[in-house]
Parts: structure tokens; C-alpha cells; sequence
């Protein structure tokens, strides 16, 4: 199924393998894509590459008129044709001349005719990157809608370390797909629990529960895409931080409630979505040193029961006055929906996401997932199966 179309304009900057990169990510990710080039990025990279890896025609000279099979003239059918346009990688030429309303290449003639959403993507030296006058003009796009996926600290061009590095192809491939949602969590502050927490026993064992965090992650990944402010809170997972995400890494039980704490006392008003596998028992004594083998085989732990985060974190923001809405999973492996109302009462939940983890085509590790929303009122809602990212969509438009 086909997402969206994107224009990619290509800049000549060393960062312009990226620009292939986001291609892959995109084409992955269902969209169409077309690349439009300057002169100079064509000296870098032949548009044979690129018109083989899409097989769509390539914008790459001013002068000659592509047959796209409708009236257009090349600029402007690409403009129509795009739903997202994106500069990446954006050298401080190109962000001047957009800014400035300049003319005069396939990239920036393609980002004056379109009315589809924009985004950029910087890559440079940093004294150019922090250049008052590169700043201004990002500024000035950021305040004209441009998102703009802000590059990071690393190793640069010209031999030295520092900002200027062009983010992440995951990161430049999610603020392209982000542009696809809608604003329905605009202004709200939406913190998500992910992962599995762990409970040392001692320096090098650990107890924890099941769980890849990928649900999670998605629930971030779509709150931001739809607007709303987002902290994820995960446990031990090997997922990477969606783009604009801010993210708390925690081990224990109570690390995660203590995060969670801190994020209620920041905001008045929190959304805050309980995904994680949360460990129900933690060893009563965390041994300093390594336990060695008895010899009798045997290991015995004595476990004491830890606190419903959610629960807790319910009457903490009661205490101090702040609204809360609470949204629950339900991993069961057995009567999911009597087990999962009754959740729904004890934690103060706004609904509840039931899912049954017994099934091995979805939940645990996978990218897909089944689920059932069910309601305070009673009200049961079953989610097909679907990628989690589309569950995460389905689950969030609810707290709109
Ligand atoms: N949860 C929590 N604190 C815990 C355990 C779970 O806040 N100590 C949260 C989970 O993040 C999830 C919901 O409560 O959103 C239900 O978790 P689940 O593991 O299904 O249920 P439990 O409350 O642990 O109950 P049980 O183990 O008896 O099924």
C-alpha cells in the first residue's frame, strides 16, 4: 500500500549518500518517492542512481521539461505531486536561498511551487551551522511550517567534531512520515512507559519480564507524529529513540514509578500510557557480590511484591492536584476480558488495551499486534491486526 508521495531534494553536501539512505527507510515504509537535484549534487552523484532506485523520473536541469504524462511544467507537477517535499541533505546554500525565496534550481523552484508539507534536513560545519545568518533563515522556515530535523553533534567533513552532523536516516524518515497524521494531540503531554523493567539479585543476574518494547516505542513514535508533546520512559530495550522524542532509560519497578513522578510534578495535565511489562516482584535483597553456587542444587530468592505503578502514580497527581488520564495494557494469557475490566476499575484507567500474549503472530517481539479496547462504560473495541505503528495510531486518536 502506497503511504504518500515525497519529493527529495538532493544538495551537494558530503552528507548526500544520506539522501539514498532516507530513500530506503522511505520505500519501506510504503511511500513513492522522487528526487529532484541541483547541478552540483549531480556532479556528486549520477541521477541515473536515482532514477534507478525509485524508477521515477529524476529533476535535474532547469532547462529541460520532464513528459510526466500531465500539462505541467517539471517544477510544478513535482510540487503537485508531492505530499511531502524534503531537502535532505540541506547545505546553508539551499536553506538561504528557500528561505530568501530564490529560484533559480530544480530543489529550491520545487520548494517555492509547493504547497505539501515541508521538511529539512541541515547538514554542514558547525560555524556555518551556527552562523546567526543560517540560523535566522532556519528560524524563518521553522516559522513558515518547515520541519526541521536539526542535525546533531559528530564527526564532520572537514576533519573536526561538532553540530552540523546530518541526523539520523530513521529520524529524517520519521519527520517525512509524521507530516502523513494528523495534529489531533497538538499541545497535550503524552509520556509513555516501554519496555521491561528488571530487578537486580545481584551484580550480574537480573529478573525481568517479556517484552521488546516495541509497542511502546510506537505509541511514542505516533503521539509525536500526531502532535503532542512526548517523554518515553523504557526499560532495557534494543529499539532506537523515535524522532522528537525525550527519552528516560530506567531499570527497577520503582525507578520507573520515580520517573514517573518527576513527569507529573513537571505538567498539569499528562496523558500517560502504561505499555511497559512491568516486574510485579523484585528479590527482597539485592546481593552486592556475585552469589556462588551452593553445590546442593538449589537456588532459592525470597521476592516481595512491587507497587502498582499505576496505581501509585493515580493518587500522586491526585495528591497534588493534577489531572491525569490513564491508559492501561493487558497482557493476558488466558480470560482476557473479565481479567482485563477488572483493570480497568483497580488502576483508574480511561480504557484499557487487551491483548492476548499467547498468540505468537503478534505481541511479544513482533512488528504486529491484535487488540481489544475496552472502555469504563463496558464498550468493547477490536482492533484487526494490524502494525503496531497503525495500533498506536488507532489507540491515540481515542485521546484526542
Ligand atoms: N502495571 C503497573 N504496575 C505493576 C504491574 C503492571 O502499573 N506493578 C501496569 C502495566 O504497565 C499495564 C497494566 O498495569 O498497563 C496491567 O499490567 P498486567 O501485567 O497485565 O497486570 P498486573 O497489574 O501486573 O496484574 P496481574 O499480574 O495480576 O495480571
Amino acid at each position: 500500500m502506497v503511504k504518500g508521495n515525497v519529493v527529495l531534494g538532493v544538495t551537494a553536501s558530503i552528507a548526500i549518500y544520506k539522501s539514498l539512505e532516507v530513500l530506503s527507510r522511505l520505500k519501506k515504509r510504503g511511500f513513492n518517492v522522487r528526487f529532484a537535484l541541483t547541478e552540483e549534487a549531480k556532479r556528486l552523484i549520477s541521477p541515473v542512481v536515482f532514477k534507478a532506485l525509485t524508477n521515477n523520473e529524476v529533476y535535474d536541469d532547469v532547462m529541460e521539461e520532464l513528459d510526466l504524462g500531465d500539462t505541467n511544467i517539471t517544477h510544478v507537477s513535482f510540487a503537485n505531486w508531492a505530499d511531502v517535499f524534503a531537502i535532505v541533505p540541506a547545505t546553508a546554500n539551499i536553506i538561504s536561498k528557500v528561505a530568501c525565496g530564490i529560484a533559480d534550481d530544480p530543489v529550491s523552484l520545487v520548494a517555492l511551487a509547493t504547497e505539501a508539507k515541508k521538511v529539512i534536513a541541515p547538514a554542514m560545519n558547525s560555524q556555518m551551522y551556527l552562523n546567526p545568518i543560517i540560523q535566522d533563515h532556519l528560524n524563518k522556515l521553522k516559522s513558515l511550517g518547515w520541519l526541521v530535523v536539526e542535525p546533531e553533534e559528530g564527526d564532520l567533513a572537514c576533519n573536526t567534531k561538532g553540530i552540523g552532523h546530518i541526523a539520523s536516516e530513521n529520524h529524517i524518515a520519521d519527520a517525512i512520515e509524521s507530516c502523513m497524521y494528523p495534529d489531533l494531540l497538538k499541545g497535550k503531554n503524552v509520556v509513555v512507559t516501554a519496555g521491561p523493567t528488571s530487578e537486580s539479585i545481584d551484580p550480574v543476574r537480573y529478573l525481568t519480564n517479556r517484552s521488546s518494547g516495541k509497542m511502546g516505542f510506537a505509541l511514542a513514535k505516533m503521539a509525536r507524529y500526531m502532535g503532542a508533546d512526548v517523554t518515553l520512559i523504557t526499560g532495557k530495550v534494543c529499539l532506537d529513540t523515535p524522532f522528537g522524542v525525550n527519552r528516560i532509560d530506567v531499570e527497577s519497578t520503582n525507578d520507573m514509578l520515580t520517573a514517573l513522578k518527576k513527569e507529573i510534578e513537571k505538567k498539569d495535565d499528562l496523558i500517560v500510557i502504561m505499555a511497559a511489562a512491568i516486574a510485579d516482584f523484585r528479590p527482597e535483597k539485592m546481593e552486592s557480590k556475585k552469589i556462588k553456587k551452593e553445590g546442593n542444587g538449589k537456588f532459592t530468592v525470597n521476592f516481595v511484591e512491587n507497587p502498582d505503578v499505576t496505581v501509585e502514580i493515580g493518587r500522586f497527581a491526585k495528591s497534588l492536584g493534577k489531572k491525569l488520564r490513564l491508559v492501561g495494557f493487558a497482557a493476558e494469557t488466558h480470560d482476557l476480558l473479565e481479567n482485563a475490566k477488572k483493570k480497568i476499575e483497580k488502576k483508574g484507567l480511561e480504557f484499557i488495551v487487551a491483548n492476548d500474549v499467547k498468540r505468537d503472530d503478534i505481541g511479544f517481539g513482533s512488528d504486529f499486534n491484535e487488540v481489544i479496547i475496552i472502555h469504563r462504560d463496558g464498550r468493547m473495541e477490536r482492533i484487526e491486526r494490524s502494525e503496531k505503528l497503525k495500533i498506536a495510531y488507532e489507540i491515540l486518536r481515542r485521546l484526542n
